[in-house]
């Protein structure tokens, strides 16, 4: 197994370009199966959870297929061969978002069979409101075997509200309401970059979608979609780790290829975070100076402060010259990372849902391991800060979500390298 080694104290300066965004990727990938015809799919990344949503189409009959340009990776999708309806426990348990394919097949086919997804390490994450909404709409749903069987004739629109905003779920009925018969209003529902770029790629195929972006989504069913070409947003949690990672390793660096507007309440609490922030059209710079002063964050939905980027500004918290609280108000067990910060000597205390954290003058490198997702990305910040070497073991965990990290780190100065862990 992989296992990255960096060695802190080493100012980043240079351009870091950003690739496309995962989260705006999967649904985009779900999206193809709700029309045979073929796609192309520009500024895909090269990650882990992709090729698992593609093998996840193929093993559906879907023809994928990889190609590069001058600037970016793009796919080939070919959805005109979609012949199956059933989603495999094998897939599915390798990352929840496949229940995005629940949705286009249940409204294709009338019929879908999807393994439900199991729990996973930040929490239950349930998916009951994605099958309420499918409910509402008609679709008869049963448990059997650890999978959904869900069976309709064609859909009808239906008045669904969310009792909380869900991201997947959002995407997953918007897709399940885009050929159905009527209107399908969605109440409460996610305002998400990821859940626009998906409803703007669904009109561009025809679909009848307004009110993207707020929390009132109103589709109009229509009888039948086209394919299209589409290129796929910059991820703004990425740029968001890049923006945190000149935070905490000091230096400057210019951020590329990156939505702002997608950005507001980071760069604001960056901001006052002591950080020197310029925007300029789809660039960032970020400049170090000077110690950080402690502020508190709150994860909210949308236009909120990510819960995503919650364990990266952490250990700019742990960094910083006082006393700062971060509270995790989406996900119940999204602290993880804590006991690993504290092995690098972070004070941190969590209390329920809040970390308490106290600034120290300095971390010192350690072996550490990697729990999920976005907690290895936090880990890699802390490692760049630390006083001398930090292992990170487990780092599966970041090729799922970030593009060639260490080669994107090490281009502008950090001291960072893959090995193979010794057994
Ligand atoms: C998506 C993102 C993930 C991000 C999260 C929150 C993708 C592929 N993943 O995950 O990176 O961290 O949004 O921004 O886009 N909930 C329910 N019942 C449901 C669905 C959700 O109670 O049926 C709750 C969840 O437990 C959580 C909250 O709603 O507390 C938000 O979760 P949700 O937006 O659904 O997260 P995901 O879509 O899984």
């Amino acid at each position: 197994m992989d296992q990255l080694v960096i060695q802190g104290r080493h100012p980043l300066r240079g351009t870091i370009r950003i690739s496309g965004a995962k989260n705006a990727a999967l649904p985009i990938l779900a999206a193809t199966l709700l029309t045979g015809g073929t796609f192309r799919l520009q500024n895909i990344p090269r990650l882990v959870d992709i090729k698992t949503f593609t093998d996840l189409l193929t093993d559906l009959g879907v023809a994928v297929k990889y190609g590069a340009d001058n600037d970016s990776d793009f796919l080939d999708i070919d959805s005109s061969g979609l012949s199956d309806h059933e989603a495999p426990y094998d897939l599915v348990r390798r990352m929840r978002a496949s229940i995005l394919v629940l949705g286009p097949l249940i409204s294709r086919f009338g019929k879908a069979r999807v393994s439900l997804p199991g729990g996973c390490a930040i929490g239950a994450r349930p998916i009951n409101l994605h099958l309420k909404g499918l409910e509402l709409m008609g679709v008869k749903l049963r448990l059997k075997e650890g999978y959904i069987e869900a069976r309709a004739g064609r859909l009808n629109g239906a008045h669904i509200y969310f009792d909380t905003p869900s991201v997947t779920g959002t995407e997953n009925l918007m897709m399940a309401a885009v050929l159905a018969n009527g209107t399908t209003v969605l109440g409460n529902a996610a305002r998400e970059p990821e859940v626009v770029a998906l409803g703007q790629m669904l009109n561009q195929m025809g679909a009848k979608i307004r009110g993207l972006g707020s929390n009132t989504v109103k589709i109009e069913g229509v009888k039948e979609l086209r394919s299209v070409d589409w290129e796929i947003v910059p991820d703004r949690i990425e740029a968001g780790t890049y923006m945190m990672a000149a935070g905490a390793a000091g230096g400057e660096l210019i951020i590329e290829n990156v939505m702002a507007d997608h950005l507001e309440a980071v760069i604001s609490k960056l901001r006052s975070t002591g950080l020197q922030i310029e925007v300029d059209n789809a660039r960032i710079s970020v400049r170090k100076k000077g110690i950080l002063h402690s502020v508190d964050v709150k994860t909210l939905p949308y236009p909120g402060f990510p819960t995503d980027l919650q364990a990266q500004i952490l250990v700019l918290m742990a960094l910083a010259g006082g006393l700062s609280v971060i509270t995790e108000t989406i996900f119940e067990n999204r602290f993880m990372h804590v006991a690993e910060l504290r092995r690098l000597g972070a004070d941190i205390k969590v209390e329920g849902r809040s970390a308490i954290i106290k600034g120290v003058k300095e971390l010192n490198g350690a072996p550490v391991m990697a729990t999920d997702l976005r907690a290895s990305a936090s880990l890699v910040l802390a490692g760049l800060a630390a006083k001398g070497t930090t292992t990170i073991s487990r780092v599966y965990h970041l090729d799922r979500g970030y593009e060639h990290l260490e080669q994107k780190l090490a281009a502008v100065g950090a001291k960072i390298k893959r090995e193979k862990r010794p057994d």
